[in-house]
């Protein structure tokens, strides 16, 4: 595999995680590029905070892009309420986020199971009265491999997560917004590779490609009863999926920043930020739009 070729494959967004922390972190000097990657709130959670008595849904908030959101949320005075197959690490966000005096609780749910999704989406509006806010997040990737070596089995499992996952979380997220007149706010997450096509996982192309058209599609459908709908498309971000790409794709962090204008990768609050300007009133007359937060690489 060439060079570029493996550059272009790499900047998907999907290494020792000791060195991504250093790309995250530290610009390079040669640059003239000063943005500074944004880390995580830190300190007690703010009550009256600018999504105060908001009740926010997050799908896949065990780790990464998704706990990022549920904490950035909850220290915005939100109350969130948030699934993820790995019990034990759900708990542990839940009970870290209620201990910096946040609102947050844990369901365990799988998004490839329709009655989970429901119950999940019902579970918040039984605890909660409502639901304002979803962030359907929750996504998976696998090893590169081309297009004839994919298993059906790998096929299915990534579009029913990522795809499947969030038209089934928007079917019962929707009709309860619909229900309480007041709008909402939905954004789905995407990737680079939801708009751009790079070799070697077409099924994660696919399922991005799908995301992206279901999220247009949708907010057109209900942009008269004021649920906007938005997608992020991000770059690589920091998180344990794009710690587990790079080793699968034998990259090293260096190389993959190395495909960015802005000379590093991002990290997860980067995302988290655009996700809560999106739900904010600031983004009131955004609907059906695809944002790629990738440094300036790929978009
Ligand atoms: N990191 C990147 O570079 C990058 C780039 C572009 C797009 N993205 C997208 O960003 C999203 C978040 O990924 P991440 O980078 O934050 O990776 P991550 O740390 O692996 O997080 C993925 C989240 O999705 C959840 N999830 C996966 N399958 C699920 C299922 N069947 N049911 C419920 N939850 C499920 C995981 O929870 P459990 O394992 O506990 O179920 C986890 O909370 C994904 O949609 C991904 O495609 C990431």
């Amino acid at each position: 595999m060439s060079d570029v070729t493996r550059r272009q494959i790499f900047a998907i967004g999907a290494a020792s995680a000791a060195s991504l922390a250093t790309v995250v972190a530290t610009a390079s000097k040669s640059s003239a590029n000063t943005q500074q990657p944004i880390a995580a709130a830190t300190g007690e959670a703010n009550p009256n905070g600018r999504f105060a008595g908001k009740v926010v849904l997050i799908t896949g908030a065990t780790s990464g892009i998704g706990e990022a959101a549920a904490r950035a949320f909850a220290h915005e005075g939100a109350i969130v309420h948030f699934c993820g197959r790995r019990e034990t690490l759900g708990n542990q966000v839940a009970q870290s986020i209620v201990a910096s005096g946040g609102k947050a609780t844990y369901q365990k749910a799988d998004v490839r199971v329709e009655a989970e999704l429901k119950a999940f989406v019902d579970t918040c509006v039984q605890k909660y009265g409502k639901l304002d806010i979803a962030f359907n997040n929750a996504g998976i990737d696998r090893p590169p491999m081309s297009l004839s070596e994919t298993t059906t089995e790998v096929w299915d499992d990534i579009m029913n997560t990522n795809a499947r996952g969030v038209f089934l979380a928007m079917k019962y997220q929707i009709p309860q917004m619909l229900k309480q007149q007041d709008g909402g706010n939905i954004v789905n997450t995407s990737s680079i590779g939801g708009h751009r096509a790079f070799p070697g996982i077409s099924p994660y192309h696919a399922s991005k490609f799908a995301v992206e058209a279901i999220t247009k599609v949708a907010a057109k459908d209900y942009a008269k009863q004021n649920i906007r709908i938005n997608a992020i498309a991000p770059g690589w971000v920091n998180t344990p999926m794009a710690q587990r790409a790079f080793r699968d794709w034998n990259l090293t962090p260096e190389q993959a920043a190395a495909s960015y204008p802005i000379d590093r990768i991002s990290t997860p609050e980067e995302q988290v930020r655009v996700v809560m300007f999106m739900c904010s009133p600031e983004a009131s007359y955004m609907t059906g739009a695809v944002v790629s937060v990738d440094g300036g690489g790929w978009g």
